[in-house]
């Protein structure tokens, strides 16, 4: 196991309701703040009126700015700094998924920054202050509400990189499991193959003896797995979107991080099919992380393995262990296909014609390669996106 330092500072109000005591936290950090939400999932399902009413009651002087994209983009956070520049607001309340979370992020770095946000994610400059940001998560998936990581799409040459930065966890997230019973069954399946991502790319180390941290991810992959059947039967079985939420956080706060080295290499490769084509995160997961485990997988074939056995429950087949291996590789594309997700790239339109143009975006600026464990060039990366052709 490697040495490591673990701070989670974000705190977590769970539950039925809780979201009705916004405004009392809000007010612990200040008294202005810009409330900012997505496409309007929220004045459909009356979780704005109950934000609005606390913020409210507690005498937050609050401007708000809807309209955050999947993906979320540039253009607004600029539009955001420049609101809380002018009304001189202190603090950024997110309501919805990883997407606004990710565009309050980049607000809250922004405001307090004589440059251009940008140069945050192009790696030009590093924030030094921010405001606060807190968040009521609406869709369990990109664990932004408690990650140090932030996510923005560039329209200009729409190239998708992340901010990452133990600054960045938020304050507080208020995660009421009863928010998520409005998700369509496609933003549902989208963020579990997410949550099931964040895992894996953590659990297929090459790191030895971490025996615990390999038992917490198989615990969270089951524990997903398992209830994802039961909300694909029932979307308002309360207990099984409360333990898929919870699950959600933990998978991305870097508590499976510990003592580990991640890969993240099909994350990054995933960002740019996202930017090129627009197709959800997770959506985007389901293609690309099952071709990058049947490429890496002769590489960690222990651990390919231990979770075709652990997690899919396969017998081992002990005279042909690839079987195993790729059976439980297998299983997880399957899962996905149950799921209603797509698996393969040319489900979302993208053909070969792209792959250039993907590999060459995913490299950019990363020194010629991607990938922790397995380091992915530009052959590699073409390579996998054939195995999802
Ligand atoms: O915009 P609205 O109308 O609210 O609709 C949203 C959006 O269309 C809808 N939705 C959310 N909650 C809902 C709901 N619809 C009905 N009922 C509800 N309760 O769902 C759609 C997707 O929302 P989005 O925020 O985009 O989803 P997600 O949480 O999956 O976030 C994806 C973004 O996060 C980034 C991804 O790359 C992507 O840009 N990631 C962020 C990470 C981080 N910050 O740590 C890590 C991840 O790996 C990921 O890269
Ligand atoms: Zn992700």
């Amino acid at each position: 196991m490697n040495n490591f330092e673990f701070l989670n500072p974000t705190k977590i109000i769970f539950g039925k309701d809780v979201e009705e005591h916004v405004g009392k936290e809000v007010k612990k950090h200040s008294s202005s703040c810009l409330l900012h939400y997505g496409g309007g999932s929220i004045k459909k399902n009356g979780l704005y009126d109950r934000i609005v009413h606390s913020l409210k009651s507690e005498k937050i002087r609050f401007i708000e700015l809807g309209g955050v994209q999947p993906n979320p983009r540039l253009s607004l956070v600029r539009e955001g700094i420049k609101i809380c520049r002018e009304n001189d607001l202190n603090f950024v309340l997110a309501v919805g998924g990883g997407s606004v979370i990710d565009s309050a992020k980049a607000i809250a770095v922004g405001v307090p920054y004589s440059g251009d946000v940008w140069n945050f994610y192009s790696g030009e400059a590093t924030p030094e202050k921010k405001l606060g940001v807190g968040s009521v998560l609406t869709i369990p998936a990109a664990g932004s509400e408690a990650s140090h990581s932030s996510v923005i799409t560039n329209e200009e040459g729409m190239l998708k990189r992340p901010l990452n930065m133990e600054m960045n966890r938020p304050s507080f997230t208020f995660m009421n499991p009863e928010l998520t019973f409005t998700l369509s069954k496609y933003q549902t399946a989208c963020g579990i193959a997410d949550i099931l991502s964040h895992v894996m790319e953590r659990y297929f180390t090459n790191i030895k003896n971490v025996d615990f941290t390999d038992r917490l991810c198989e615990a969270t992959m089951k524990t997903v797995i398992n209830n994802a059947y039961i909300v694909s039967k029932n979307p308002k079985d309360y207990n099984a979107r409360a333990e898929i939420m919870w699950a959600s956080t933990i998978a991305h706060n870097n508590l499976l991080s510990t003592g580990r080295i991640g890969d993240f290499g099909s994350h990054f490769i995933e960002h740019e099919l996202s930017s090129i084509n627009d197709v959800a995160h997770g959506a985007g997961l389901a293609i690309i992380f099952p071709a990058w485990a049947k490429y890496v997988q002769e590489k960690l074939s222990e651990k390919f393995l231990q979770f075709a056995v652990r997690v899919w429950n396969i017998d081992q087949n002990f005279e042909n262990p690839k079987e195993t291996i790729m059976e439980g590789i297998n299983r997880l594309e399957s899962f996905f296909t149950f799921l209603g997700l797509p698996t393969k790239l040319k489900h979302i339109g993208i053909g070969e014609d792209n792959f250039n143009e993907i590999a060459v975006k995913t490299l950019y600026g990363r020194n010629g390669s991607v990938g922790n464990v397995v380091s992915l060039g530009k052959d590699d990366i073409i390579n996998i996106l054939k195995l999802a052709e």
